[in-house]
């Protein structure tokens, strides 16, 4: 499968895909990227906007991930604006363009999803599917996947190893917030198996309507 893994990270998604996709990954911020390859060299990794990759390349994948930046939806900005740490921002709204843009124009064959936090209003675009914090927009059905609590998220150090990730090497700026990022790998492993078996339920439809 050609896999487009968009705001890649350092690649707790995609560390349980295996080897036998061919994938391209885009990630903005260079020490990050370089981490991700180091990881994943066979993946072909594209410093750049991962938004405007999007846009100009949607037609090319069979399968897309999406994780945009979260902090503007989140409720630790909300808190942190009511107590006075953090200014008030505009949610990025680039989110919901990347949801309407693959719901409307993405090939029939393409599976995608899009993750992001529970943000703190109302989403502007209902779900597909809320698992523990996150919610997941996609246009093929995700199961209920035991999402084990993360407390232990909140003791990550840039020097911690994580899903097996070590990064302390790196000059990966803020390597906490790199490791904190990462989605759960058996989660990632998860969503892309039930993309696979919805693929295979369309091929098998097609091939009895002939
Ligand atoms: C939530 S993290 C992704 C975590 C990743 N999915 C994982 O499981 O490890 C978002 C990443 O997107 C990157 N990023 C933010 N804005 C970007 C943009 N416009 N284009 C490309 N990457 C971007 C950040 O540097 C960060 O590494």
């Amino acid at each position: 499968m050609k896999i487009l893994n968009l705001y890649a990270g350092i690649g707790g998604n995609r560390k349980l895909w295996g080897d036998e996709h061919e994938i391209t990954a885009v990630e903005y911020d260079e020490p990050t990227a370089e981490v991700y390859k180091s990881y994943f060299p066979n993946d072909t990794v594209i410093v750049a906007d991962a938004h405007q990759y999007l846009l100009e390349n949607f037609n090319d994948f069979d399968f897309i991930w999406s994780s945009p930046p979260c902090p503007t939806h989140s409720d630790i900005r909300r808190c942190g604006v009511h107590a006075g740490q953090y200014e008030a921002l505009y949610p990025e709204m680039g989110l919901y363009q990347e949801i309407i843009l693959l719901q409307n124009f993405a090939p029939k064959d393409c599976k995608w999803i899009i993750e992001n936090v529970r943000p703190y209003y109302d989403p502007l675009i209902p779900p597909n599917k809320k698992l523990h914090r996150h919610l997941y927009w996609s246009n093929f059905k995700i199961g209920n996947f035991q999402v084990t609590d993360d407390r232990k998220h909140s003791d990550i150090q840039g020097y911690s190893e994580v899903y097996g990730f070590d990064i302390k090497s790196s000059s990966i700026k803020d390597k906490r917030k790199a490791l904190r990022n990462m989605v759960d790998p058996k989660l990632g492993e998860y969503i892309l198996n039930c993309a696979i078996g919805s693929m295979q339920k369309y091929e098998q439809n097609t091939l009895f309507s002939l």
